[in-house]
């Protein structure tokens, strides 16, 4: 016998999995959350969140976590560093009885294979916090911080130097379905998979998007941001050799200067001070790094409000609600 009832069932295994109008009312939400704190009071009490990591965090892990008490959930950490997911149990097995505690399952993995197998395993969203191939939180809440700064997803572009990796792909999507223009320049060979790619240049022929990826750092003129990602990526065999081929596109003034005056610096963090970026540039005043980093709780509050809350919270509505 179960009293497994599922409050939500829709997986973000990558950024693609939502359409324009769910990232746009995601994203409402997370402005509305930072910007009343008080809004996210109760918002998924009594629910469960299971974080299974295979890799190490603090943003991510702290954010959720943090997020989930501010929500009144339960925020549960499991650490799989050493035991990798289907070592111990099957991943179906493994998935199935966390289905019967956890409303949800947010998941930073070794493999996108792993999200995708337990996403089919089980009936409670599934939330890739991280695997090789993709970043969607990450995603969503550069886009909270890009739109706080003034971004104009109809004529703003962003410029995406370094290597073509999880963070990247996820960029990429979220350029495709909200239809704005991104340049991606990384060394030849580190460009973003070839895959993922025709499939977001596809789609933007539906949303408008401009996608350009090349080796050019010329191409970076006038963007409205520069992003940079650490040039090694968990998981990956460190290579004096691989960071050879990367030098030229560290973030520097003068790499900055190329983009314009007003260019923001964006990085997902951890930043390697001197590889991908100098000090000087993420230290400076058009470095948004920090901001990105405090959009992570927000902008996943609002996605996990929008996989679980039965209905959308709305705190004002609820307390209409309550005095009439
Ligand atoms: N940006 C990010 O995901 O950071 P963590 O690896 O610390 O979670
Ligand atoms: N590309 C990096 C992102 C870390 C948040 C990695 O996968 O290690």
């Amino acid at each position: 016998m179960s009293t497994f009832d599922p409050v939500g069932t829709k997986d973000i295994t990558r950024l693609a999995d939502l359409a324009q109008h769910e990232i746009a009312d995601i994203l409402a939400t997370a402005a509305e959350f930072k910007r009343n704190p008080g809004s996210v009071a109760g918002a998924l009490a009594g629910r469960s969140v299971c974080m299974l990591f295979e890799k190490a965090s603090l943003r991510t892990r702290m954010s959720f976590e943090v997020g989930c008490f501010r929500m009144g959930a339960q925020a549960i950490y499991l650490d799989h560093r050493d035991t990798p997911l289907g070592t111990r149990e099957t991943l179906a097995d493994y998935g199935h009885n966390l289905e019967r505690w956890c409303h949800a399952i947010v998941a930073r993995v070794n493999s996108h294979a792993t999200i995708t197998g337990l996403a089919a395993a089980t009936r409670v969203p599934v939330v890739n916090a991280l695997c090789d191939l993709h970043h969607p939180c990450q995603a969503l809440a550069d886009l909270q911080t890009l739109l706080e700064r003034g971004f104009d997803l109809n004529h703003s572009r962003l410029a995406w130097v370094g290597d073509g990796n999880n963070v990247c792909h996820s960029l990429v999507e979220a350029a495709s379905i909200l239809g704005f223009g991104i340049t991606v320049v990384t060394p030849k060979g580190f460009e973003p998979d070839a895959g993922i790619v025709s499939q977001c240049v596809a789609r933007s022929m539906r949303t408008g998007a401009r996608i350009e990826v090349t080796d050019d750092v010329r191409a970076i003129s006038g963007a409205f941001a520069v992003y940079t990602d650490t040039w090694i990526s968990m998981g990956q065999q460190d290579s004096a050799e691989k960071k050879a081929r990367f030098e030229p596109y560290q973030v520097d003034r003068e790499l900055m200067s190329i983009a314009g005056p007003k260019a923001l610096f964006m990085h997902c963090l951890p930043a390697h001070r001197g590889e991908e970026v100098t000090d000087e540039v993420i230290d400076s005043t058009s470095s948004v790094v920090f901001d990105q980093a405090e959009n992570r709780m927000h902008a996943q509050n609002a996605l996990l409000c929008h996989l679980l809350a039965a209905k959308k919270h709305n705190p004002g509505a609820a307390a209409a609600a309550a005095a009439r």
